[in-house]
């Protein structure tokens, strides 16, 4: 009898370590970054080795936040990025969620990075797989070039409105989205990120629970690649 008192009292402190291991959030950016513009900044960019990307916006990452605005991160040591637990997605993870980093490779460093960092975040919510799957069927969901498209905004190297950069969008998917801009060689303000509230299931929209302060000018250029930008940049 005491023997099960010792078993059950053993279980119930290991559930309470493992349960106070496992962080709690409180919904997810969906973060796309508009591919050209990482070729375009001071830093150089590197195609990856599996081929130049397409025009089009890369996935950079899924984010779990608290609704205090913090971001839990590096959230599990013990659940390191595994390649071989997501070897069906593969090649839609080279066409959606390029790597631009230099030195020129094929994209496991930064989803390693991704996952170590944010992925292990929501482990309460979802495992590797799941993580990786809901985040590429976020960008099946979201076709963020094309709604832009649609309101006449293109990747064309002229600067247009950040007022109807944000309309365009919210009428294409439903919901405000943030906008991170950065500057160009140039030093002109150009489209980078765009933030998307995304639900803890990581497969709903929502609006944002709160603001994300993110700065850009009144009038942002949506940059196409150069004719050879590739490591380009390092010159200028
Ligand atoms: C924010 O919320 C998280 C989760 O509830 C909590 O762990 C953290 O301590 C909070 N941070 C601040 C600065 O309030």
């Amino acid at each position: 009898m005491k023997s099960i008192y010792f078993i059950l009292l053993n279980l119930f402190i290991s559930q309470c370590i493992l349960s106070s291991q496992v962080q709690t959030f409180d919904f997810f950016y969906f973060v796309q970054q508009w591919q050209p513009a990482l070729c375009d900044k001071k830093a150089a960019c590197c195609y990856p080795t599996t081929g130049k990307p397409a025009l089009d916006f890369g996935i950079h990452g899924l984010w779990p936040v608290n609704n205090n605005h913090t971001f839990p991160s590096f959230c599990n040591e013990n659940s390191p990025f595994d390649e071989n637990q997501i070897l069906d997605l593969m090649s839609d993870m080279q066409k959606d969620w390029p790597t631009l980093a230099c030195p020129k490779n094929n994209g496991k460093k930064f989803w390693a990075h991704e996952w170590n960092k944010h992925g292990t975040c929501s482990l309460s919510m979802l495992d590797m797989h799941s993580y990786f799957q809901v985040t590429l069927a976020l960008k099946e969901k979201v076709n963020l070039l094309q709604v832009l498209k649609n309101a006449g905004i293109r990747p064309d190297g002229r600067s247009y409105g950040m007022k109807a950069i944000k309309e365009a969008i919210k009428n294409g998917i439903g919901h405000d989205v943030v906008i991170e801009c950065s500057n160009d060689v140039f030093g002109n303000n150009q489209l980078f990120q765009v933030y998307i509230c995304v639900d803890k299931t990581g497969s709903d929209l929502i609006e944002c629970p709160m603001i994300l302060k993110r700065k850009c000018d009144e009038n942002i250029v949506f940059g196409d690649f150069g004719s050879d930008t590739e490591g380009s940049s390092i010159s200028l």
